[in-house]
């Protein structure tokens, strides 16, 4: 990887693909119908959500992290394709899987990474969002990959930055595009297996949708891919409009369980949100399980050979029962593991198309 990674005539779609979507000033622009951001040296790109990706910018995205995932396998796990770029990542919600991920990705590509989150900021000390981003650029980073349990914070960071790239690593319930991308390639490697496309399939989420940015992200993902999605849950976590709030089509709400997960390829269980309801949806967590905890019983009974995921972190018994979480139809594990090679590309790509280059062709 590294040099010889990808061609010119490569990299300058991929920088071509990320200017054109990604970044908002270029999309200002384009309202605007002015050319300067096209012209314009310090043009950065974001990674801020799935919304507004198309299928070949996502498959970009799979097709760069399937060869990182060849990185991650080998005995000496680095590459020097970032040497000399600075990543800091800055988290004001709790995370595990996602912020060790981006750390290790960042490492394996040879950057200097650097861990801020809310309770070592001065955030706890009143600093703005703003105050903290600014601060945070004027040590010249290159990529900041951001945390906040206000949905659209990244954005607005993004919108203040001159010259830093934001990846959204989850922004309220709003979005979480690099766990749909991990998702994604999950899907993608275990289909490949059995000579199965990731278009065609029949997803279902299940649970807590509404407070969700990993359903959100990747049901704008699979939508964009033609998939059918079903979203099951009770009314007040999957209320039916939200059959609409996706542009209607292939999304269909289903209340009934069993009902919900007959003839599906891939069943996607998700936390309860806990911490962002401010009131009561379900009764209590255990009245919850008893009519939507995903056991192999009722997989076995109304979708034999589908598999399952779940983004983490897990309420065994609540969401998903131990025997499925652990059991042959999970690939919770081989999502973890994809996280750093998905990570590891979108680094890649956000800087590489923030290499200065003269203009951009439309
Ligand atoms: C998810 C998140 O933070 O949105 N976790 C993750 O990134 N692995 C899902 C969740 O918290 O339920």
């Amino acid at each position: 990887m590294g040099q010889g990674h990808a061609g010119d005539s490569d990299r300058k779609s991929a920088r071509h693909v990320i200017v054109r979507r990604y970044d908002n000033n270029y999309l200002q622009a384009l309202v605007k119908g002015s050319r300067e951001v096209f012209t314009n040296r310090s043009m950065v790109n974001h990674l801020l959500g799935i919304e507004g990706l198309s299928k070949s910018e996502i498959y970009r995205y799979l097709d760069t992290a399937q060869s990182f995932v060849e990185v991650s396998e080998r005995d000496i796990k680095k590459v020097p394709t970032l040497r000399g770029k600075t990543i800091i990542h800055v988290f004001f919600e709790p995370s595990t899987r996602t912020l060790s991920s981006f750390g290790i990705a960042g490492k394996r590509l040879s950057a200097d990474t650097i861990n801020i989150s809310s309770s070592s900021s001065s955030v706890k000390k009143g600093e703005t969002l703003l105050d903290t981003v600014r601060t945070l650029e004027s040590m010249n980073p290159d990529i900041l990959v951001m945390r906040h349990s206000e949905s659209g914070s990244p954005h607005f960071a993004a919108r203040h930055l001159s010259r830093a790239s934001v990846v959204n690593a989850g922004d309220g319930a709003h979005e979480h595009p690099t766990q749909a991308l991990l998702d994604l390639l999950t899907l993608r490697q275990h289909f490949a297996e059995s000579g199965r496309q990731l278009e065609g399939l029949k997803v279902g989420f299940v649970g807590d949708v509404r407070h969700s940015r990993v359903a959100r992200s990747n049901i704008l993902a699979h939508l964009t891919l033609g998939n059918e999605v079903r979203l099951i849950g009770p009314s007040t976590l999957v209320p039916r409009d939200f059959t609409a709030a996706f542009g209607g089509g292939k999304v269909s709400v289903v209340h009934d369980l069993q009902q919900g997960l007959e003839g599906l390829d891939v069943v996607v269980c998700l936390r309860m949100q806990l911490e962002r309801q401010n009131e009561h949806f379900v009764p209590n967590l255990d009245e919850y399980a008893k009519e939507y905890c995903v056991s192999e019983g009722i997989l076995a009974r109304c979708c034999p050979s589908s598999v399952v995921l779940h983004p983490g972190p897990m309420n065994r018994g609540t969401e998903i029962s131990g025997e499925v979480a652990d059991g042959p139809r999970s690939l919770i594990r081989r999502q973890v593991n994809n996280g750093v090679a998905v990570r590891m590309a979108v680094l890649y790509l956000l800087a590489r198309s923030a290499e200065p280059h003269e203009e951009v062709e439309q």
